[in-house]
């Protein structure tokens, strides 16, 4: 069965589509079967793909309806991928969808930034997948937070892995602010694998593979 991987942050503009689409082109090159579900109405990662370089599909699943009939449709047609990994872009706003991918996922990547008003949004998102979480009684999804669109001149940047563990979740090694981040996904692409950001996505899709295992 797929390993499932949602993003989610109540918290817009904190990296969830560049995250989901960087990680899944590392899983790709791997070689594994990937799948990006862009559960965002606002369908930037489907815009991303219909670019046509990615090695990997990006397909629309929306859900903008709470009912349970919507909800079991919607859970029913992402557990239909054929794949190794489905990564889900959610809405950053609370919704349906972000309901029904916390409820469904293996792991919640949380994506924050370093700043102070970036982790009390991190520390809200994080206390509503832990609610879902017990709502839900399966026990997951885990937990991974992704320190995001870190800026290493800044000292709240260069802090960024043991500020965070403040959230008492996992943290995984941190994207940094970079310009190659926005510029290759505007062309359709994901950073080069052999790029200093290229090699941070590598150090994200393997702390995300051991949370895997680890479950
Ligand atoms: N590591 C990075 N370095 C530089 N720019 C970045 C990085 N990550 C994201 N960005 C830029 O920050 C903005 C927000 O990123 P992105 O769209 O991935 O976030 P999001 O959480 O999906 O936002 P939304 O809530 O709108 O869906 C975009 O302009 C993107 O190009
Ligand atoms: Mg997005």
């Amino acid at each position: 069965m797929a390993k499932l991987i949602g993003l989610a942050s109540t918290k817009g503009g904190v990296g969830k589509t560049s995250i989901a689409l960087n990680l899944a082109a590392v899983l790709a090159r791997d070689g594994a079967r990937v799948v990006v579900l862009d559960a965002d109405p606002a369908g930037h990662a489907l815009a991303v793909g219909e670019l046509g370089a990615l090695d990997f599909p990006v397909i629309s699943l929306l859900l903008e309806e709470v009912e349970a009939k919507a909800v079991a449709a919607w859970t029913k047609a992402v557990r239909s991928q054929d794949a190794d990994f489905v990564v889900i872009d959610a809405p950053g706003a609370l919704g349906a969808a972000f309901g029904a991918v916390v409820a469904i996922v293996d792991v919640a990547l949380i994506p924050t930034g370093a700043s102070m008003l970036d982790i009390r949004g991190a520390a809200e998102t994080v206390g509503i997948v832990r609610r879902h979480r017990k709502a839900g009684g399966r026990g997951r999804p885990d937990i991974l937070v992704v320190p995001s669109r870190v800026d290493r001149r800044t000292g709240s940047g260069r802090d960024v892995v043991g500020t965070l563990a403040g959230l008492t979740e996992p943290v995984s090694p941190a994207i940094s602010l970079r310009a190659v981040v926005a510029d290759a996904l505007s062309v359709g692409e994901a950073v080069p694998a052999d790029s200093p950001s290229g090699l941070e996505f590598v150090a994200l899709a393997a702390a995300v593979r051991a949370r895997l295992e680890s479950l």
